[in-house]
Order: C-alpha cells, then structure tokens, then sequence
C-alpha cells in the first residue's frame, strides 16, 4: 500500500522540502522521515550511508541543496558546486544501496544554456554554454540528473529503480529566505518594500529597466508537482521523457516583466510610494521561462496565481519579521 511506504523527505526545514513535507501530509502519507542539517550532513557520506542502512526508506524527495541568489552564487562558486554534488552523490548512492527503488530529484532552471530558445524545453538541456554567475551550481544540478539517469540506465532493469528529475522555475512562498543580500527577487523585493513602507520612503528604487520578463511558481504548486510526478505510473513517465533525457519542468506557464512584479507586490505590502528604476544597473537576461509542455501532457498544471501566492508569501514574512 502506498500509504505504508517510509518516505524520506531531505531538506525538509527548507521552503521546498517544508511544502513537500505538507503536500505529503495532506494526501495522508504520514510514514515522513526527515533529519535536520545539524542531525545529517548530506555531504558526509558515511553519516549517509548509516542513515539509509538504518532507516531504509521506500521513497525519497531530494529537496536539499546549498541554494542561493546570484550574489550568493557569485561569491561562494566553490561551496555551491563541491556541497551540492556531494549530496546528489552521497543520497543517490546509498538511496540505490539501500534499495530505495523511487527517488525525485530537484534540480533548477539555471540547468539550460544562457542563450536558450524561450520558453526553455527540457531538450535545451547540453545545447550551450551557461549563465557563468550560477555555472557551478548549474553543473552540479546537471550531475545530478545524470545520476539519476545513469543509475536508471545500470540498474533500472536488474533492481527496478526509477529515479526521475523535475526542474522548478523560480519558486516564492512560505519558508522563503529574506536575507538582504543572499535572497531571490521575489523575497528581496517583498523585504524592500515592506522596510520602504515601515520608513515611509518616498520611492523603491530597483535595478535594471524593469523590461525583463520573468516566471514564478508559488512553492506549494511546486510541491503538487513533485507528488504527482512522483506517483505518474511508469508507462505514463517513459511516454513523455527519454532515458537521457529523462528531466521534466515544473513552470507557471507565462511569465511577467520585473516592472510588473514590483507593482503586484508594492499593492500586497501595501507600498503607497513611488517605484522607479536605475537603468545605469545591469538587467540581466531579458527573458526567462520554462516550456512546462511535457508536464500539462502528463495532466499536471499551476494553480495559484501570482497575486494569491505573493498574499500568502507575505503574510508569511509578516509573521517571521513583525
Ligand atoms: N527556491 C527557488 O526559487 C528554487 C528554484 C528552483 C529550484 N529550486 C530547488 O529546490 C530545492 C530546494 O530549494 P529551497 O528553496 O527549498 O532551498 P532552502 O530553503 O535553502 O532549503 C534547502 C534545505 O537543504 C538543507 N541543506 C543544505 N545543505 C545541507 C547539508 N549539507 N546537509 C543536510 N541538509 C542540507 C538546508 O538546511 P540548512 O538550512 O539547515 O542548511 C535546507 O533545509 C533545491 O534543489 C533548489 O535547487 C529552488
């Protein structure tokens, strides 16, 4: 029965990991086991070898990675790429050694070329060079779907393994991290505003010309998605991926400009001041979205639009900071 299944959910503390953990929950799979990183450093591979020989879990979400902004990413390149192919390696291994047959793998969209065709398709994957700020964690994230799928290709046949990799595009919601300089733009944004409105600041100045277009995902969707990837029959899966190529988007669907996404969050903060922005300040890559193709075939779409989850998103910062 699937609701006797142990499923080990890593990263659990984090904004994914919590969402899975409740998404999990909600659907009455209560068999959840979870080690903070203090318990488990999944970059320690004996302490990971022991935790599978002793927990033996049935399924696992590998929701845990070093995860950072493009400041984060820019200043700690070697942290980024040496922890999170660690901890692919380290889980995947001794998740197949425990004889762990489903794994979910999350990876990200910084995985496709910089200059990739929009909206970026799962076969983008390998067809040119990176973004160089999030290269390192990008390589990593691309090792770890070939892990998934070298391990599926050995020994999917001889141990019935099926691991499989699903790649979010930009996520928000609760358990986000708001720190002032190692946060994604949504977050960022929700702080600067809320801090503009607090001071009674006459303008919000943001960088770049505001002409970017961009695509969010509210964290629980990101959470069904895994689910329901997870739990696609095998048959269904193999239809619409390839064993090389085996990776499925998790996107929103459309995207918005940077512009618009200030206004939407100005109005939920409550910022009654001016936004302006320093075109002196580098935009960045003018447009990035996910082709979630493959994922609406397979009978899966977003549902929370950006303005419920950025309500949502920011009462959540309210109960954190207030
Ligand atoms: N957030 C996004 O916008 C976004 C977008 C696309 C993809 N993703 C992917 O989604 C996944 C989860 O991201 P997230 O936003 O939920 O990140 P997060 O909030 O930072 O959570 C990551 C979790 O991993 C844990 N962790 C990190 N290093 C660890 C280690 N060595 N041993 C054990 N645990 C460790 C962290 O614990 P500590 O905090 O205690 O270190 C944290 O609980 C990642 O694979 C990420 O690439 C996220």
């Amino acid at each position: 029965m699937i609701k006797d299944q142990k499923i080990y959910v890593a990263g659990h503390r984090g904004m994914v990991g919590s969402a899975i953990v409740r998404q999990l929950q909600a659907r009455g799979l209560n068999n959840i086991v979870t080690r903070t990183h203090a318990e488990l450093d999944l970059c320690n591979q004996q302490a990971v070898a022991n935790f599978f020989k002793e927990e033996k879990p049935d399924q696992v979400y590998l929701a845990a990675a070093k995860v950072g902004g493009i400041h984060a990413n820019n200043t700690y390149p070697a942290e980024f790429i040496y922890q999170n192919l660690m901890m692919e390696a380290n889980v995947i291994h001794h998740a197949f050694e425990s004889g762990v047959k489903k794994l979910l793998f999350l990876g990200s969209s910084c995985i496709y070329p910089k200059m990739a065709l929009q909206p970026m398709a799962e076969d983008a994957l390998l067809t040119g060079k990176l973004e160089p700020t999030n290269e390192p964690y990008a390589i990593a994230k691309i090792a770890g779907i070939k892990l998934c799928e070298s391990y599926n290709r050995q020994y999917g046949q001889s141990h019935g393994l099926d691991y499989r990799s699903v790649m979010p595009t930009n996520l928000y919601g609760p358990g986000d991290n708001y720190h002032p300089e190692n946060s994604h733009v949504i977050p960022a944004l929700i702080r600067r505003f809320h801090e503009a409105k607090e001071k009674n600041l006459p303008e919000v100045v943001i960088w770049g010309s505001g002409t970017p277009m961009r695509e969010f995902l509210y964290v629980d969707d990101m959470a069904e998605a895994s689910v329901f990837v997870m739990q696609l029959d095998k048959a269904t899966y193999d239809q619409y991926s390839e064993p090389m190529q085996s990776h499925i988007n998790v996107g929103f669907g459309s995207d918005v400009t940077i512009k618009e996404l200030a206004g939407i969050v100005g109005k939920t903060v409550g910022y009654q001041g001016q936004i302006t922005f320093d075109r002196s300040k580098p935009d960045g890559t003018p447009r990035k979205l996910m082709n979630s193709g493959r994922l609406k075939d397979m009978g899966w779409q977003a549902k929370v639009s950006l303005a419920d989850g950025l309500a949502i998103a920011y009462q959540d910062f309210l109960q954190i900071f207030d």
